[in-house]
């Protein structure tokens, strides 16, 4: 049996770990393939970098990643690269071609998928992106066939490492935002630029991916609510462990009615508070944990490592040999199936609870006014504390669901009052707490 060719394009983090567990795992992967698995080429930016002791001839790196996709030997090629440009022009080359590929690139698929899933079909090529989502997790396949029988109506998930660390650790220690970051930065989680990171950017790439596959709707990042974690202070934090919950940055994919009671989807990312029996409070440090509702499955929980080289190599390696047998056998994987079209819910259609701290003068009247505001905006309260007294005195309210447009609003109203002296924080509240 001829060997299965790959083209790798991109050997940093990720590719350098493929080319590693490729080398350590060859015999038992030729014997699950039942053909050998061969790098044709590895194209980089910068062939000449130091790249340690990797189990390949040097001879193998290009920066002519075009040249080496076009190689009329090359069955699969893998990108590791990231980001959109070049990227698209690549795979969409390699699968009009008929090649299999397999990406770990997120941002290119909560972008553009679209236009890779078309060219996939042209080409009557698979694509899989296993990585792309909570790093070894093993979420897109399940997802993408063994829930294609059910009817899923919602996601949640924490799919960022980096967040998820700076949060643990604020939990943990009391310590505030910008303490965690450089501890999250000390140990290699946090990139020196984390915006991608804690602004949710990250997530929202991750959460239009896993909303496409649930709910057989095209979703773009662009359709996705999106809040970073900046603002979450260790009084929020506090706050949150009074009330038996902790704050998590989520995801959350779901489908339902949106106010004209059309079926929809809707999907953002923003912190919350979730109360600490819910599974997903139990995620600590950079881990990732994905929270799936279906139908006549139930509750799923998917857990394990978002991130990191090896772990995400893992996932890549699994795709690489799924995609690598249907090569051998002349068969294909099941495409992206978005036949549901569904229209996407705004933000301010979709009904979320609040929890609000005001900082508020202490004089009679004061609980009258505020609740009248929540009123007017048809929003019910569901508890109010009060902390402190005449200076320090602050209303801690957390409301029933309601449609986030009203929430927001009311927000905005307290906002106007005179004796609201500040709004101290603004979180939503999930998993009934
Ligand atoms: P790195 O930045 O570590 O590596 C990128 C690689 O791409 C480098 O080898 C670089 O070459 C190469 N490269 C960049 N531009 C070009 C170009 N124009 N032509 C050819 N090669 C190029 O990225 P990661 O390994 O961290 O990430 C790769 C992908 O995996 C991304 O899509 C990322 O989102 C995804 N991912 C990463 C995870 C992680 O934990 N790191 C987790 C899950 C997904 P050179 O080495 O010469 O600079
Ligand atoms: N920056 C991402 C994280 C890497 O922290 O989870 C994995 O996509």
């Amino acid at each position: 049996m001829r060997p299965v060719k790959l083209a790798l394009l991109g050997c940093g983090t990720v590719g350098s770990e493929v080319v590693r567990l490729l080398h350590e795992q060859a015999p038992d992967l030729t014997a699950r393939i039942g053909a050998e698995l061969e790098l044709a080429g590895i194209a980089v930016r910068r062939p000449g970098r130091k790249r340690g002791s990797l189990p390949v001839d040097e001879s193998l790196f290009t920066t002519d990643a075009l040249g080496l996709i076009k190689r009329d030997d090359v069955d699969v090629v893998v990108e590791v690269v990231g980001g959109v440009e070049p990227a698209r022009s690549w795979l969409v080359e390699a699968l009009r071609a008929g090649k299999s590929v397999v990406t770990a690139n997120k941002a290119l698929l909560a972008e553009d998928g679209a236009t890779l899933h078309e060219a996939a079909a042209e080409g009557a090529a698979d694509l899989y992106y296993e990585a792309s989502v909570a790093g070894a997790i093993p979420l897109l396949r399940p997802l993408r066939e063994s829930l294609h029988g059910d009817r899923v109506t919602r996601v949640t998930g924490i799919v960022n490492g980096t967040t998820n660390y700076i949060l643990s650790s604020m939990d943990a220690s009391g310590a505030g935002f910008d303490e965690a970051l450089e501890k999250a930065g000390e140990l290699g989680y946090a990139e020196a630029d984390p915006t991608a990171d804690v602004e949710g950017f990250d997530a929202a790439a991750k959460a239009a991916i896993l909303a496409s596959l649930a709910f057989h709707t095209r979703v773009t990042a662009a359709d996705v609510f999106r809040e970073g974690m900046t603002a979450v202070t260790a009084g929020d934090m506090a706050s949150a462990r009074r009330m038996g919950c902790t704050i998590k940055l989520l995801c959350i994919a779901e489908r339902g009615p949106d106010a004209r009671g059309r079926e929809s989807v809707g999907v953002r990312v923003h912190p919350a508070m979730i109360p600490r029996t819910h599974p997903l409070a139990a995620v600590q440090d950079a881990f990732n944990a994905v929270f799936v509702e279906a139908e006549a499955a139930g509750q799923l929980m998917f857990y394990g490592q978002g991130a990191g080289g090896t772990p995400t190599a893992s996932a890549v390696l699994g795709d690489i040999v799924a995609a690598a047998r249907n090569k051998l056998t002349g068969t294909r994987a099941p495409g992206e199936n978005a036949y549901a079209h569904l229209p996407i819910r705004s933000i301010g259609e979709v009904v979320t609870r609040y929890h609000i701290s005001l900082d508020v003068a202490e004089r009679p009247g004061v609980l009258a006014a505020v609740a009248g505001v929540f009123a007017r905006h048809e929003v019910s309260i569901a508890t109010v504390r009060q902390s402190g007294r005449a200076q320090d005195a602050q209303l801690i309210i957390v409301t029933h669901g309601a449609p986030d447009a009203n929430l927001a609003a009311t927000v905005a109203e307290l906002d106007q009052l005179d004796i609201v002296r500040s709004i101290v924080s603004v979180l939503r509240v999930e998993g009934g707490a």
